[in-house]
This record gives structure tokens, sequence and C-alpha cells, in this order.
């Protein structure tokens, strides 16, 4: 059977995201990798009675959601910090994208960094819809509730507590999404945006 990979990540060091921080975010990952390998054999093994294991198989595949999406939002998350920051150019095409969306790129940026605010635990996500050519926020609870099927996402945000509290303490939340922002690399977002764009 086939089986997920965990992938690595090239990480410079983060305006007020430590180091450390960085490195029990990525062992959480790294867990998210390993159970969505798991369940599937799990699921693979207890298929061969379908029928007394239907409960439990049930709930397997409710799970599956949840380690999947875990495992892929974060790969898009680390992912964002590689390279060291990088503002869009005026060239950039999901920046025109963004303009041409929601007016202005500030307009947008203060509209995803109150979705960012969503009380919970979840993630902000910037999708590109390839059905109607045109972008979408969103916000997902817990890693899997609420994905927009067949888009792809371009920015993703981790908002759970983990991925913030250990340096900003619950009530820096707001300083966390800046400084995701200021550490971004827009280059990682915008390939997001022309791969998804081109398919
Ligand atoms: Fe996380």
């Amino acid at each position: 059977m086939k089986k997920f990979e965990e992938k690595k990540f090239d990480i410079p060091a983060l305006k007020g995201i430590s180091a450390k921080n960085i490195e029990e975010h990525l062992k959480l990952y790294s867990g998210y990798v390993k159970h969505a390998n798991l369940i599937l054999e799990k699921i693979e093994e207890m298929s061969k009675d379908s029928e007394k294991n239907a409960y439990a198989l049930g709930e397997l595949q409710r799970r599956f959601g949840f380690e999947f999406d875990g495992m892929r939002n974060h790969e898009y998350y680390f992912s964002h910090f590689e390279g060291g920051p990088k503002a869009p150019d005026a060239k950039s095409a999901l920046r025109s994208a963004i303009e041409a969306e929601w007016g202005s790129f500030d307009g947008w940026l203060a509209r995803f960094k109150a979705i960012a605010m969503t009380r919970g635990v979840g993630w902000a996500i910037l999708y590109y819809d390839a059905h109607t050519d045109r972008l979408v926020n969103a916000w997902v609870d817990e890693q899997h509730l609420g994905h927009l099927t067949g888009l792809s996402p371009v920015l993703a945000l981790d908002m759970w507590e983990h991925s913030f509290v250990a340096d900003y303490q619950p009530s820096g939340k707001k300083n966390y999404v800046e400084d995701f922002f200021a550490n971004l690399n827009w280059q990682t977002a915008e390939n997001l945006f022309v791969a998804a764009t081109a398919s």
C-alpha cells in the first residue's frame, strides 16, 4: 500500500515565531502523516470483515478526513515560510486576482486577517476556484470541517493555539497573524495560484 511521506521544510529564523515552536509544530505535522497512514492501514485490515466492523469503519473514515487534512494543511502552512519573507510585487498574478475580487489588496488582507481571528481552532484559507475562476476566503474548523470542494488552497494560515501560544500567549493571537504576514514568502502562494489556474 502507498504511504504518505513526511515532507521536510527549510524554514529560516522567523519574526516572532520561535524555532522551538516551529520544531514542536513540525512534530504535530509528523503525527498527522503517521496517523493518516495508520488509519488507511486499519481500514484495509477491517474491511476484510466490513459487516462486522461497520461502525468502527465509519468512524475511521470520519477520522481520516481530520488526519489527512491536518497533514496537507500543515504542508501548505510550513511551505509559506520557506525562502524567507517576500512581499507580492506589482506584477504578481495573485495580487492582480485579489484586487479584481476584492477591489484592493489591503481590503482583502484586512478581511483575511479578520477571518483568522475567528474564535475556535482552525484555519484561514484563501482558495482559488477553477470552476468559476475566482478567489474565495474561508474558515475551516479543526482541520477539515468547511473545506471547499474542488478548490485549491493558495494561502493557509494555521490558527490552532499550538501555532502561537508558546510565543505570543493566548492574548497575542493578533500579533501572530501580523507576524505570519511579515514572515510570509508571497512567492509560495503565487506558485500555488499559478499552478491552480494552469490546471
Ligand atoms: Fe498546526
